[in-house]
């Protein structure tokens, strides 16, 4: 595991989207697996920016979710996929059909889940996946205790976790699902290339036990221990505990 410590999330930010670039230009119809929350925005602003001055040429790129919560309509808002679309395949001019994520509206979700899995696959693997990180390690919404071999299934999230994410709801956790789906662990892992970034404080501790405790189901991220190329990038905050 590769651990690169950066001034701030702008920077973190800009060197990922390099790296994406990079890999645009290697691959022009890479596969790019791509996280929510807010950590990950500054790379897609950066990359939209590579986009619009030419530095490269996005058009073939091919992009897909990490996961999904269940039960809101797809055209919510804070569905993953209506933020996807907003925050990365709009930006980078893409259509809707070189997109594709788990469907948490469908009627049968385990097939749901299966059919996802399958499709990844059947695209050719993800080239580079982008991981947030949760206050509690996890990554996707593979809470704590999730099997470091899971493939893309549903679960249940965390008190914690719908806490964390009740600021997309107008602050009211009520509004916050509790069912998602996300990839597995296991296929997380599958992925040619893990970016994780974290930035703030508040992903310290996380941060520390990813990197530096023991490949652990109670902290999900530290099965980035092994892959064979994982990067970790975090600001000087977020790697305070190092
Ligand atoms: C959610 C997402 C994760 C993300 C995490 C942290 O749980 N499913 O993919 O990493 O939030 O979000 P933030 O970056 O906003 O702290």
């Amino acid at each position: 595991m590769e651990v690169v410590i950066v001034p701030d999330a702008a920077a973190g930010g800009e060197l990922i989207a390099e790296a994406m670039a990079a890999l645009l230009r290697r691959k022009p119809d890479a596969l790019l697996g791509v996280a929510t929350g807010s950590t990950p925005v500054p790379i897609y602003e950066a990359l939209a920016a590579k986009v619009a001055s030419g530095a490269v040429d996005a058009s073939r790129a091919r992009v897909c979710q990490l996961d999904e919560y269940v039960g809101l309509p797809s055209g919510h808002p804070e569905s993953y996929r209506s933020v996807v679309l907003r925050q990365v395949v709009e930006p980078l001019g893409l259509s809707t059909g070189s997109f594709m994520g788990p469907d948490g509206t469908a009627d049968d979700l385990l097939a749901a889940c299966e059919a996802y899995d399958r499709s990844l696959a059947e695209a050719g693997g993800v080239d580079i996946q982008l991981l947030g990180i949760g206050t509690d390690g996890h990554i996707g919404f593979n809470e704590p205790c999730s099997s470091l071999a899971s493939r893309t299934r549903i679960k249940t999230l965390t008190e914690q976790t719908r806490v964390d994410n009740a600021r997309f709801f107008d602050g009211d956790i009520e509004q916050v699902p509790h069912h998602v789906i996300t990839q597995g662990i296991g296929t997380i892992l599958e992925a040619r290339h893990l970016v994780l970034l974290a930035t703030g404080e508040g992903k310290a501790e996380a941060v520390a036990q990813t990197v530096e405790g023991p490949v652990a189901a109670v902290v999900p991220a530290s099965a980035l221990q092994l892959h064979r190329h994982a990067t970790v990038v975090v600001d000087e905050a977020a790697a305070s505990k190092l």
